[in-house]
């Protein structure tokens, strides 16, 4: 059977999660070349300021004349940045159809790269997949539409809310938190509140996963949300008034993700305000004891599940 757009596209999302906790500010990206119905290369963005999805896969061969390119995002357009732009590049290579995902979400560039090489003569196909590579990066829309860093939110629960068990530390298991250091990695800062800090004493880092053998993984920064705490040793205090200015300030430093892991009076504050983008409840499969979260979920959007019955329900409000 002939393979379609949509596996092609599925392909070049595959690719692109290899840059995962690499790319930093710029959007994961992945690319494929077919020709003949054959997969000729594949490229991604590997880390922050190298080589785009589009260079690395035209540096893997010289046979594109005529190929159909399919790339997670629109080849980028402007020249203010760390590499020149792929748009060119994409016309040089004389390729003769191109499959985009999705639009760079970047309100000066959005749509100029594909108008571009439509005029060179390529054939263009657009929203292949779409949701899905939306899905990639929604950060990266945040950053671009907003100008703020986006709020990635989680929490750890019980069947019944519970969010601190009295002389329990870890209410989720192994697999769950083998993804919440895959989550941390994603971020360029991490924050708790100054009361988690000071009966968790946590590391706020990521470990153990392989990615930390990757040369261009840099740990996130790490905050703790204080009005009391002040000079911390390895850590940075900070206080928020507003929380969109204080979004907007961490986007002007480099930081397009913020991930915040909260106890019940903080997450009861962040969830009311909508002081989230993107809220991961991790729950274990029991009921228990303790100090529950005094606000309801907001409406959830997927489930994914864990072989030892623990539930990962995310709610996304983009
Ligand atoms: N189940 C979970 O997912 C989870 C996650 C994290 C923590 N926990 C547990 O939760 C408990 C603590 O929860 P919590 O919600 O009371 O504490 P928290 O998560 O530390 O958040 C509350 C603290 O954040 C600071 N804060 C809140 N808003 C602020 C603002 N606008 N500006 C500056 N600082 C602000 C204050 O710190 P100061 O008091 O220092 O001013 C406040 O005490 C601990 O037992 C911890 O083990 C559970
Ligand atoms: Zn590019």
């Amino acid at each position: 059977m002939q393979a379609t757009h949509e596996d092609y596209m599925a392909l070049a999302i595959n690719n692109a999660k290899m840059g995962w906790g690499l790319t930093k500010t710029n959007p994961m990206v992945g690319a494929v070349l077919v020709k003949d119905e054959k997969v000729i290369a594949t490229g991604f963005h590997q880390y922050f300021g190298g080589p785009h999805a589009e260079a690395d896969l035209f540096s893997k061969t010289e046979d594109t004349e005529g190929a159909t390119l399919y790339v997670t995002m629109e080849p980028c357009f402007h020249t203010n940045k760390k590499t020149p732009p792929c748009t060119p590049l994409v016309i040089e290579k004389k390729i003769a159809k191109l499959v985009v995902g999705m639009r760079d979400p970047n309100p000066e560039t959005t749509g100029k790269g594909l108008e571009q090489i439509k005029a060179a003569g390529i054939e263009v196909i657009e929203g292949v997949l779409e949701k899905e590579v939306q899905g990639l990066n929604p950060a990266f829309t945040i950053n671009m539409n907003e100008q703020r860093s986006f709020v990635h939110l989680k929490i750890a629960q019980t069947q019944d809310q519970t969010l601190v068990i009295p002389e329990r530390q870890w209410i989720t298991g192994d697999e769950v938190r083998r993804d919440v250091h895959w989550m941390r990695a994603q971020c360029q800062a991490i924050m708790v509140g100054g009361e988690t800090f000071r009966t968790d004493s946590p590391e706020l880092t990521v470990r153990g996963i392989h990615l930390l053998e990757n040369e261009h993984f840099e740990q996130p920064r790490r905050l703790v949300l204080s009005r009391t705490l002040k000079e911390l040793e390895g850590f940075e205090a900070v206080q928020v008034n507003d929380w969109n200015q204080f979004l907007k300030d961490l986007y002007k430093e480099g930081i397009g993700s913020l991930y915040i892991e909260a106890g019940p009076n903080l997450a009861k504050e962040l969830i009311e305000n909508k002081v989230y983008d993107y809220l991961s409840v991790m729950e274990a499969p029991f009921k228990a004891e303790g100090i529950r979260l005094d606000t309801e979920l907001p409406e959830l959007s997927e489930i994914r599940k864990y072989s030892n019955g623990d539930r990962w329900l995310i709610c996304s409000q983009a």
